[in-house]
């Protein structure tokens, strides 16, 4: 099934205009390393400016998430995926958005109405609840007991922390042969979402406050990957007809077959899918240390790792076998993979044989240290890094196979030493406290950061943190804001922090690129000492923060939060000093 040709053709028949896929590299945004959603490139037009092509487009857009990068070799993620999405700007809005989703999946793709579910936005304080979508909905034939009112973490849409947005109406499809519920639960995960339909007529500032745009837009958004997944029945997405060929050939090359070694083959095939793409692209990125070279780079040594994994001969030419598939495959539809092919292939091959000359020292190197240590150390880390090439996440993901762990903060440390060599800071010192990694002091750094975001709460969202410092008795925070605390103020984050630890909320790990990791909000306190590829450390949805941790797994881990003192700290600074009983 062509999926893609299908849906676009669907809304150039409604009067849409096909418009290319902007490259993945953006051309006119600095702040983020890749295109990650389809409107992303449209963002001056979803603003009022006028689109060449008039108000109704639709496209497929090539798109690069990294956030999920350490998620890849399961079943259902991708690092490069196509974004299938038509656009109002400023001309139909709701009604029209919503029959031509409906139409489009129940008449074209044939969908029953019985396994589909729709979640609609509930409101809240800034944004009306979006009655026009639900009652829309329901006239077309899905029953009250499938729509589900939910609120601004699920149903509203924003790209980064400010930029036009919205809230939105999503379409979930039943992809299970259990019987159908009556009543739509979007917690069962049977219910998969397929579709987004975001109602952008709203710009959000930094500070929160939202304002009307313009133009009442709607931009949707459909993953093109997972929709086809869905619709030929497979629960694993490499099996699907996208991956069929390149697949076979892995097949070929290797000489196993997919089943029992899913993992490896996944992440050869997504990243040589998005090597090719990133190499391919009209920014002529090469791999480097830095920003999305880095990336490329770590993607290759990866994937190169893995084909070792799976005895493929590294020196023979494995990688231009696959990479030629997937120019194959996809050139129609993006002509630079056509005109950029033998670029392409030569950074594949030259980032190989400088991986390969390396490559066996450095494991040699690696598997005496994890013999010896029951975790790898800052400068081992950075010895592989420095001398055999080994991306750190690498070492940690060869790390995590043998369970152990890597210190990273001290790498980072010497990662920042070597970049600055005339610096003597590290960032050990400014964050302070946080070179302690004993269990008290992993817990006073996670209420440090619960800390923070709850001080936002009560303060202000202009609280930043100036200062940490934990021992194993307290913790000390210093933070921006020009008053003493009430009484109140400070029994209020207690509370906060004290409700946010009985929640149970996970911490989570992700390295992303930097600019990203500002980009979507995350706090940092000295932005140039961290480099291109940091660590985020997130606490359910309050807390997110640039740091090298450690922390605990889980905020109920905490016990009670308790302020003991808050005082001046210098001009304009205040100091808390709290502990964990
Ligand atoms: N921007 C929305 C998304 O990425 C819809 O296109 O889901």
């Amino acid at each position: 099934m062509n999926l893609k040709r299908m849906y676009l053709d669907y809304f150039k028949s409604l009067g849409h205009v096909e418009i290319p896929s902007a490259p993945i590299v953006p051309e006119n945004d600095p702040s983020v390393l890749f295109n990650t959603a389809g409107m992303q490139p449209l963002i001056p037009y979803l603003m009022g400016e006028e689109h060449p092509y008039g108000k109704r487009l639709c496209d497929s857009q090539k798109c690069v998430r990294l956030t999920d990068l350490e998620s890849i070799g399961d079943k259902t993620h991708h690092t490069f995926f196509e974004m299938l999405g038509n656009w109002s700007l400023g001309d139909y809005f709701k009604n029209e958005s919503i029959l031509y989703s409906f139409n489009f999946l129940t008449k074209v793709l044939n969908i029953p109405i019985e396994r589909l579910a729709i979640t609609v936005f509930e409101g809240d304080d800034k944004i009306p609840r979006d009655l026009v979508s639900a009652k829309r909905w329901e006239e077309l034939g899905i029953p009250k007991e499938r729509i589900a009112y939910l609120g601004r973490e699920d149903n509203f849409w924003i790209a980064g922390e400010s930029g036009p947005c919205g809230g939105d109406t999503e379409i979930f499809y039943f992809r299970s042969d259990d019987e159908i519920p009556t009543l739509f639960d979007p917690k069962d995960e049977r219910w998969v979402e397929i579709w987004n339909n975001v109602f952008m007529e709203y710009y959000q500032d930094k500070d929160g406050s939202v304002r009307e745009l313009k133009n009442k837009n709607v931009d949707t958004g459909m993953g093109l990957e997972r929709t086809i997944a869905i619709l030929e029945g497979k629960t694993d997405n490499y099996l699907t007809s996208i991956w069929a060929n390149l697949l076979k050939t892995l097949e070929e090359i290797t000489n196993l077959s997919y089943e029992g070694h899913e993992k490896s083959f996944r992440i050869i095939m997504d990243h040589i899918r998005t090597a090719v793409f990133i190499a391919a692209d009209p920014a002529g990125i090469k791999p480097s240390n830095t920003d999305q070279g880095y990336i490329l780079r770590r993607l290759i040594r990866r994937a190169i790792r893995h084909a070792r994994k799976l005895n493929i001969d590294i020196s023979s030419n494995w990688e231009e076998k696959l990479a030629s598939v997937i120019i194959l495959e996809y050139q129609d539809s993006y002509h630079e993979l056509r005109d950029n092919k033998d670029i392409v292939l030569e950074v594949l091959a030259n980032e190989k044989i400088k991986f390969n000359r390396t490559l066996e020292r450095g494991l040699k190197e690696f598997d005496k240290v994890a013999k010896n240590l029951k975790s790898i150390d800052g400068d081992t880390a950075f010895h592989l890094y420095d001398t055999y090439g080994f991306p750190i996440e690498l070492t940690e993901e060869m790390a995590s196979e043998l369970n152990l762990t890597v210190d990273i903060e001290g790498f980072h440390k010497r990662f920042s030493e070597h970049q600055e060599k005339s610096r003597t800071a590290s960032i050990g010192k400014f964050k302070g406290g946080l070179s302690g990694n004993g269990i008290i002091e992993t817990k006073y750094h996670t209420a440090t950061h619960l800390l923070n975001a709850a001080l936002k709460i009560v303060v202000g969202s202009d609280v930043h943190q100036k200062g940490s410092n934990i021992t194993e008795e307290r913790l000390r925070f210093d933070f921006s804001c020009d008053h003493k605390l009430s009484d109140e103020e400070k029994k209020k984050v207690e509370e906060i922090v004290n409700n946010w630890i009985q929640e149970d909320l996970p911490v989570k790990k992700i390295s992303m690129a930097k600019d990203e990791a500002i980009k979507s909000g995350a706090e940092c306190m000295f932005i140039d000492k961290y480099p291109d590829i940091v660590t985020v450390y997130q606490i359910g949805d309050v807390s997110k923060e640039l740091c090298g941790g450690p922390h605990v797994n889980s905020t109920k881990e905490l016990g009670k939060f308790k302020i003991i003192k808050e005082e001046a700290s210098s001009s304009g600074v205040r100091r808390i000093k709290a502990i964990l009983e």
